[in-house]
C-alpha cells in the first residue's frame, strides 16, 4: 500500500515538467477527548507554512474539554460526535466517518480520542488514521499504559506513533521513542514525561509523513526515501 502526500504529488510534477500544480498542503484532522496538548502541538506546529500540513477541523467524542477550547481559540471549526446521541455504536462510527469525510482530510489524527473506531471509519481512512499512545507497542495496550508500564516495574517506556487497525493499538508502528522510569515516578508523573516526549514525537512524523509520503507494506511503515523504494518496486517487476 502506497500513499504520497500533496506535498510529494507536487514535487514529482513537477520534476516531470507535468502541469505546476499550487503548493498543496496536506489536511489534517484532528481527533480529541481531552486536554489536547498533542493537538496544541499540532496546532503551533502548523502555524509555520514550511510544516507542509493545516488542522482543518477539530473532532471530539464529548462536550465540554479543553481540547475542543483550543480548537476554537485557533479558530479551527470543530465537530463532536456523542456515542450516546447515536441509536448503536455502528451509526455512531458512520457518523463520526462522515464527519472527517467533510473535510476531506489527507491524514486524520487520534490525539488522544479515547474511542476505538469501527469499520466504516477503517474501511475510509485505512493507511492514513494515525494515532499515538503513551507506551512502546506492543507493550502496554490499552487505555491505562503509564499505570500498567508502572505496575509492571519497567525502567523505560515510552511513546508510539502508528497506525491504525481494527485491533486495540495494534497497528504498524510509524516512530517510538523511549522515555526513563524515575524512581520516584507516579502514573501523572510519568504521564506527564511521556507526553512531552509523545507531542515532539507526533509533530515530527506528521511532518515526515506530509512532506514526503509514506509506504506501507505488512506492518513495515516507511516514511520517505518514497522515490527510491518505487524505483525498487518497479525493478522488482
Ligand atoms: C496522550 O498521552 C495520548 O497518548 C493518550 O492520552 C493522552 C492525551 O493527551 N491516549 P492530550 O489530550 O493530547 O493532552
Amino acid at each position: 500500500m502506497w500513499h504520497v502526500s500533496p506535498r510529494v504529488a507536487e514535487r514529482a510534477g513537477r520534476r516531470r515538467g507535468a502541469v505546476k500544480v499550487a503548493r498543496m498542503t496536506a489536511r489534517l484532522v484532528v481527533l480529541v477527548s481531552g486536554a489536547g496538548t498533542n493537538l496544541q502541538a499540532l496546532l503551533d506546529a502548523c502555524a509555520d507554512s514550511s510544516y507542509g500540513a493545516a488542522v482543518v477541523a477539530v473532532g471530539a467524542d464529548r462536550r465540554g474539554i479543553e481540547a475542543l477550547a483550543r480548537a476554537h481559540r485557533a479558530g479551527v471549526p470543530t465537530f463532536t460526535q456523542q456515542l450516546s446521541g447515536h441509536p448503536d455504536r455502528a451509526t455512531w462510527d458512520r457518523a463520526l466517518a462522515q464527519s472527517c469525510a467533510r473535510y476531506q482530510p489527507d491524514l486524520v489524527i487520534s490525539a488522544g480520542f479515547m474511542k476505538l473506531v469501527g469499520q466504516d471509519f477503517l474501511g475510509r481512512f485505512a493507511g492514513r488514521f494515525v494515532n499515538t499512545h503513551p507506551s512502546l507497542l506492543p507493550a502496554f495496550p490499552g487505555m491505562h499504559a503509564v499505570r500498567d508500564a508502572l505496575a509492571y516495574g519497567v525502567k523505560v517506556t515510552g511513546c508510539t506513533v502508528f497506525l491504525v487497525d481494527a485491533g486495540t493499538d495494534t497497528g504498524p508502528v510509524i516512530a517510538q521513542e523511549a522515555v526513563p522510569v524515575s524512581e520516584d515516578d507516579d502514573v501523572a508523573s510519568l504521564h506527564e514525561r511521556i507526553k512531552r516526549t509523545e507531542r515532539a514525537l507526533l509533530v515530527d512524523t506528521v511532518g515526515r509523513m506530509v512532506r514526503d509520503g509514506w509506504s506501507v507494506r505488512g506492518r513495515t511503515v516507511q516514511v520517505g526515501h518514497h522515490e527510491a523504494a518505487a524505483a525498487n518496486q518497479a525493478r522488482q517487476g
